[in-house]
């Protein structure tokens, strides 16, 4: 089991292998959430502990103003469980 870190709250919770991020930052599932194109978050540490980007959310990331090499999409990033992972939440919660 690995570890997410939410910043700048400084929150943990355990990450299970599978895991979108939206579902344990508290957005609710992927398939619930109202999509805004709002959960883009930065990852600070731990990407590798992350599904890699689909050509999908590139697509959608390469959209939006601010968007940086540590953008991901919340609700299409799951954990895969090898690493602990630090993410910043900008604000969809
Ligand atoms: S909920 Fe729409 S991009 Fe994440």
């Amino acid at each position: 089991m690995t570890t997410l870190t939410i910043m700048p709250a400084g929150k943990t919770v355990d990450a299970p292998e599978g895991a979108s991020l939206l579902s344990l930052i508290g957005g609710g599932e992927p398939a619930d959430h109202q999509c805004s194109d709002a959960c883009h978050l930065f990852v600070l540490e731990g990407r590798k502990g992350l599904s890699k980007i689909s050509p999908d959310e590139n697509g959608k990331l390469d959209m939006i103003v601010g968007a940086s090499s540590k953008s991901r999409y919340a609700c299409m990033a799951t954990v895969l469980g090898t690493e602990d992972v630090t993410v910043e939440v900008l604000s969809f919660v």
